[in-house]
């Protein structure tokens, strides 16, 4: 089996390049943000303190997340058997899924089903820990980034076009603060793997980012 690990800070395209890849290449499409944020979901409609790290620890035997793909290939995440994909996307969602992420608990549960996942298919899979502990071993490694102001513009477009207000400043720091703590919490830190290769992507176009890693999938015979 092969498998593709793309890694980086939230906000840099990650999901929107990975899917594009995937199908471009044949692999399956395993966004782990999403596994978190279901995991973070639950805690929310608990209202569970995210912090509280003893309690996370705690409630993590009861908390199931699976994926499913549906007849178009797309990732369904399942949380204790309810299809959650619809619920994750909100910025609460993810501020949660930030601080609950940092749980050992929240981490093995997760890790032995992405790794399982890379074991029967080849897969691209793109997170925050995949080249540098869920698949080390990983056919092709890619650091995903962009300047904290692309990113936030970006967003801050985004959110325009669905006619949401708000601020660029709130949305810088926003952002500035989930790269702190995805970069500096105790358990596998956002941080680039020493043999992956960075892709800068403030200056390019999804095609041109999607068909650069493509490139390097191919260089390395991976893909049909
Ligand atoms: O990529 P995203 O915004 O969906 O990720 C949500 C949060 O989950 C992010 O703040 C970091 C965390 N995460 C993680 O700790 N490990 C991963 N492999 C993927 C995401």
């Amino acid at each position: 089996m092969y498998s593709i690990a793309i890694d980086g800070p939230a906000g840099a395209g990650k999901s929107t390049i990975a899917k594009a890849i995937a199908e471009d290449i044949g692999f399956i499409y395993v966004d782990t943000g999403a596994m978190y944020r279901a995991i973070a979901l639950y805690f929310l409609r608990k209202g569970i303190d995210g912090h509280d790290r003893k309690l996370v620890a705690a409630e993590c035997p009861n908390i199931h997340v699976t994926l499913e793909y549906d007849e178009e290939g797309k990732q369904q995440v399942i949380l204790n058997g309810e299809n959650v994909t619809g619920y994750i996307r909100k910025e609460e969602v993810g501020k949660m899924a930030s601080v609950t992420s940092d749980v050992p608990e929240v981490r093995a549960a997760l890790l032995v089903l992405q790794r399982d996942m890379a074991q029967t298919s080849d897969i691209l899979m793109d997170g925050s820990d995949i080249g540098t502990n869920v698949l080390p071993d990983a056919s092709l490694k890619i650091y995903l980034t962009a300047s904290v102001k692309v990113r936030a513009m970006r967003r801050y477009k985004e959110l325009q076009e669905k006619g949401k207000a708000s601020s660029l400043n709130v949305i810088e720091q926003d952002i500035e603060d989930r790269d702190y703590r995805d970069m500096h919490r105790e358990h596998s830190p956002l941080k680039q793997a020493e043999d992956a290769i960075l892709v800068d992507s403030s200056q390019m176009t999804v095609d041109e980012v999607a068909n650069a890693i493509i490139n390097l999938a191919r260089e390395r015979g991976l893909g049909d």
